[in-house]
């Protein structure tokens, strides 16, 4: 691969790299690798409820300005994650809701997505509009704000806000863990094929695919596959795959704390195996693209998120190409 052509030259299908702008601006390597590999760019989190309007409800537009401008500098599609999400959900709404009730937090939710989608229309193409409705491993729905404050129906009312705003804008449903618990990604299928029937305005599904090295590829078949069954745009919107495990039952299990050779061919086959199975059991109209979650091995949210020695990504700790960066691009171009 030459310096100036990268994985996104080598694609029919968009390849999406998940970035934070500041960091990107401040270190010229991490600009290059990401603008020559990649045609699609996610905000790993500057584009969040929290990152937009922590302490009251302007929000402050600074570093998604500053992603738009970047993205049009190099011709790339930006992906806005995420418009409604219950991690970090800034304190001053659960205390306004609180005092105010769901009525205040419904107009609010509406007057927070119709100002972004507003403002983004000719910049952002499609956004998560939820993410991670459901709880970790279950078809339910996860206990937290914005379920208990108007049970499921949130969902509905945010992708109606959003494509009242954006009419033209595609709207995702974006969550992990379809490969690994059956139960969710059947209550994720049945959500969004009601979604669907209702005319709801729902156009795709994230699946993350913040994977494990053991993720057999029948699972990742079978998330795509049953995905794909709605008809939707799908996403592979965070993907990741770590050596270590994450399951909490397996809490004992030595960690694996250097990485071999043997271990990073492993992983380029599995990175292999993933862009194979998307192209093979996502028909072509549906690809969205493969979005990278931070995709190098020095920004890794894994790390400090799972205090782990971890090597999920396809650039390594100095921003060079590993084996996995040959065996994804391998699969975007075999067959
Ligand atoms: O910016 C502050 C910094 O000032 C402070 O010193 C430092 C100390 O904790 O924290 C920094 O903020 C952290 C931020 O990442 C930037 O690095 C937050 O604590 C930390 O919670 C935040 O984590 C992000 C996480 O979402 C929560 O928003 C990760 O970077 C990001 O990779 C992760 O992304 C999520 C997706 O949005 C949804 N799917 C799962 C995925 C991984 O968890």
């Amino acid at each position: 691969v030459s310096t100036n052509k990268g994985l996104k030259d080598w694609s029919d299908l968009p390849i999406g790299g998940a970035i934070n702008i500041s960091k990107v601006l401040k270190d010229s390597k991490l600009d290059s690798i990401t603008h020559t590999n990649f045609n699609s760019i996610t905000a790993t989190n500057d584009m969040k409820m929290y990152a937009l309007v922590e302490h009251d409800s302007i929000p402050d537009f600074t570093n998604v300005d500053r992603l738009v401008a970047y993205t049009q500098k190099h011709d790339m599609r930006l992906f806005g994650h995420a418009l409604v999400w219950y991690y970090n959900v800034p304190e001053w709404i659960t205390n306004m809701t609180n005092k105010k009730g769901a009525a205040w937090a419904d107009a609010y939710l509406k007057k927070y997505i119709t100002t972004v989608l507003t403002r983004y229309k000719d910049d952002v193409v499609a956004w998560d509009v939820v993410n991670e409705a459901f709880a970790d491993k279950s078809g339910e729905f996860r206990d937290e704000f914005w379920f208990n404050t108007f049970g499921k129906d949130y969902i509905e009312k945010a992708f109606r806000y959003a494509h009242d705003a954006d009419p033209d804008a595609k709207l995702f449903y974006n969550d992990f863990g379809h490969e690994r618990h059956p139960e969710k990604l059947n209550g994720i299928v049945a959500m969004v094929n009601d979604l669907v029937k209702r005319d709801v305005p729902i156009h795709g599904i994230g699946l993350q695919m913040h994977l494990e090295m053991d993720t057999t590829e029948k699972a990742i078949a079978n998330a795509l596959k049953l995905a794909a069954s709605t008809g939707l745009l799908i996403h592979i919107s965070e993907l990741d795959i770590i050596f270590n495990t994450r399951d909490e039952n397996a809490k004992d299990k030595p960690k694996i704390t250097t990485l071999t050779h043997d271990m990073e061919m492993a992983q380029a086959e599995k990175f292999k195996q993933v862009v194979m199975l998307y192209r093979k059991h996502v028909p072509k109209t549906q690809q969205f693209g493969i979005t990278f979650w931070d995709f190098n091995d020095r920004d890794t949210w894994i790390k400090p998120f799972y205090d782990l020695k971890e090597w999920p990504t396809i650039f390594d700790e100095n921003l060079d190409p590993k084996p996995g960066y040959y065996g994804f691009l391998d699969g975007l171009t075999t067959g």
